[in-house]
């Protein structure tokens, strides 16, 4: 045995033996969230609830839907008709009896043609060929209506789960990890469009055939109906026990895909730090301990499904070995005739199908109805900054840029930690503020409220004396041109990356904002240009250049407020200069922000803020701050003392 089918069988016991004991005591469940760190109190929907909900998902597809019922109603009463006419065959034909009229009248006509057994014959043949090509065709349509719509719904989930996603809190988005956010998107949002076929289609398909077929046995003898239908409850209640159980198992083993995904994503996302700490195989043995645990639940979780059509399908033959008992008694004493009998034995025989069908489909939708309830768990969570009743949009022309920050204090959520605490201060219009401090301070959260990435627990900033809140947040983000500390780019051209700052930019526009950035140097030297791929996250180019990228970016946005958060940490003095000199160019009008490590490039800035431990120590220009021997003067000494 390897470590990793020990371990995944001891991990695979417990969760038996907890399911187990949900199961047995029945208590409210806790479910897992679609995070793994948070679990939610909310009790996993009823099966009345979810299909609810899916039905209202449905409704723009209404037509589709009524046209695909409507010709599988067709073609699945017209199936039925085959039994029928065997019937006859037997009956009529084979004795030398003539058809009934209303079958001869079927068939335009036939009236006048000799009614020989052969003749007769060929008739009933016929019927049989038109009925089974016409329910074929119209069956085709059903279905092509229903895949359509499958597609559709598929595509629309989709889109909501990203959409909704993409637009959850900030610290919600980092703990719905890329793998798990895939995992959820594709395949629960993806998934949930096959219940179309799964818990309408099939099922209404099965339920106009056992209605059908039922119909026609109360036809031949009312006690074959009741014989029948005596069935169902029991079916019914061996159904809803299991079922009570299955669903929730989709659920785990959909959350571990889940939690697997994410984990091989971010191996992959880190292979550097695993490679340059060896972990390569430690990583894999968690990967295939993850996955070990899931096989199990699968097989487990497959022992209860196939649990499940056993005993129906045992049930069938039991039951329908009885009926045939009392029919053919009936056949003996005359009651009915064999023809009855042989028509009643085919319809036996399509009642299996559908009820197979309802037994399959209820068993397959429960693992699609578990990826409705994640992803209705994803939707559901609120989304980001709602924007307040009466928010106004503001256009870039009205702003003339001063900032207020007013007794700003912020905690980060899941942090008792508060990270800012009584901050204040004012930005005039198109001044440049560095924030300083040191590592840990609090200049980027300061910066992530300016950038209304987060709201401020406590106090308010204020654009040209309005609280940003009450601006839409899209309208108020179209202001700014940030650049992080953590560069981000996208795997792309470089064209791509920096035009990212402003829809349809022009070439010029871009190359223009690569001068700016001190970027066009390198861009030129490229193998490619502009058209250079630089793969997932720039991998391609070293952190300068990265860094370069990304402040072109921002220049490209035009923005009325720069963000620049240790923008040229990367830089070499030479390049430095070389980009401050475009730096100063572009924050002429616009109030910036700039977070700088080396304090030699603000020196000039309108305003200085030292931030220690969350707090404000110190404001003024350079020249008022060197004179009082606070922070910022022992900082400057410290640097200047380094550098000789
Ligand atoms: N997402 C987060 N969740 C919880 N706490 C956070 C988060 N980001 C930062 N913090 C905490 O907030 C405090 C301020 O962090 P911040 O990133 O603002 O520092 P900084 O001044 O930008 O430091 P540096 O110069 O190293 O970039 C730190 O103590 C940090 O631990
Ligand atoms: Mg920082």
């Amino acid at each position: 045995m390897t470590p990793h089918t020990r371990s995944s069988k001891l991990k695979f016991r417990k969760y038996q033996e907890d399911s187990k004991k949900k199961a047995r005591t029945r208590r409210t469940q806790k479910i897992l969230a679609w995070h793994s760190q948070e679990r939610s109190t909310q009790r996993t929907r009823s099966f009345g609830e979810l299909f609810r909900i899916f039905l209202g998902r449905l409704a723009p597809y209404r037509s589709s839907m009524i046209l695909a019922l409507g010709t599988l109603t067709i073609a699945t009463i017209l199936a039925l008709i085959p039994p029928v006419v065997t019937k006859f065959a037997v009956d009529q034909v084979f004795n030398g009896e003539p058809l009934p009229e209303a079958v001869i009248r079927l068939v335009p006509g036939s009236r006048d043609i000799p009614k020989t057994p052969v003749d007769q014959l060929l008739i009933l043949v016929g019927i049989v060929v038109v009925v089974s090509v016409l329910s074929t065709l119209l069956g085709i349509t059903g279905r092509w209506k229903a895949t359509q719509t499958v597609k559709r719904l598929q595509s629309s989930m989709r889109h909501e789960a990203f959409d909704h996603a993409s637009r959850l809190p900030l610290h919600k988005v980092q703990e719905l990890t890329s793998g798990g956010a895939t995992s959820l998107i594709r395949e629960d949002a993806g998934g949930v469009a096959d219940l179309v076929f799964a818990m309408i289609y099939n099922p209404w398909r099965a339920i106009i055939q056992l209605l059908g077929s039922l119909a026609v046995l109360a036809f031949v003898d009312w006690r074959l109906l009741v014989g029948a239908v005596a069935l169902f409850p029991l079916i019914w209640y061996t159904h809803r026990t299991w079922i009570g159980r299955i669903r929730p198992m989709y659920r785990d083993i959909r959350l571990q895909r889940q939690e697997i995904d994410s984990h091989a994503t971010e191996s992959f996302g880190g292979m550097r730090v695993v490679r340059g700490f060896a972990r390569s195989r430690s990583e894999s043995s968690r990967y295939v301990t993850g996955n070990h645990v899931m096989l199990r639940k699968e097989i487990y979780v497959w022992w209860w499904a196939r649990g499940v059509e056993l005993a129906w399908s045992l049930l069938l033959p039991m039951a329908s070995a009885a009926l045939l008992w009392f029919g053919g008694k009936q056949v003996i004493d005359g009651t009915i005739t064999t023809g009855d009998l042989v028509m009643f034995l085919a319809y036996l025989a399509m009642l299996f199908g559908p009820i197979e069908t309802l037994a399959n489909s209820a068993t397959m939708f429960q693992t699609n109805l578990a990826g409705l309830d994640r992803v209705l768990d994803l939707v559901e969570e609120p989304r980001e900054m709602p924007d307040v009743e009466g928010a106004r949009e503001i256009a870039s022309s009205q702003v003339e840029g001063r900032m207020t920050l007013e007794n700003l204090g912020f905690n980060y959520p899941d942090s008792d930690m508060p990270a800012l605490e009584g901050i204040s201060f004012e930005v005039e219009p198109g001044s440049l503020v560095a924030l300083v401090g040191r590592s840990g301070a609090g200049k980027t959260t300061c910066c992530n409220l300016v950038a209304r990435f987060y709201d401020p627990t406590e106090g308010r900033i204020l654009l040209d004396g309005r609280d940003i809140r009450d601006l839409t947040l899209d309208s108020y983000r179209r202001l700014l041109g940030i650049v992080e500390q953590d560069v981000f780019l996208f795997d792309g051209t470089v064209r791509s990356n920096i035009g990212y700052g402003r829809r349809g930019a022009t070439d010029a526009q871009i190359i223009h904002a690569a001068e700016l950035a001190a970027a066009d140097d390198f861009i030129e030297a490229l193998p490619d240009g502009l058209d250079t791929v630089i793969g997932e996250r720039g991998f391609k180019l070293s952190g300068g250049q990265r860094q370069r990228l990304a402040i072109a970016r921002a220049i490209l946005a035009d923005p009325r407020i720069l963000i620049l958060d240790e923008a040229t940490s990367n830089l070499d003095t030479e390049s430095e200069k070389k980009i401050q000199q475009g730096l100063t160019e572009l924050m002429r009008g616009r109030t910036s922000f700039v977070i700088a490590h080396r304090l030699s490039t603000i020196m000039h800035a309108d305003l200085i803020v030292v931030l220690g431990e969350g707090r404000v120590l110190e404001t003024g220009r350079h020249e008022e701050l060197m004179q009082s021997s606070g922070a910022y003067r022992r900082m400057v000494v410290l640097q200047s003392e380094n550098k000789e």
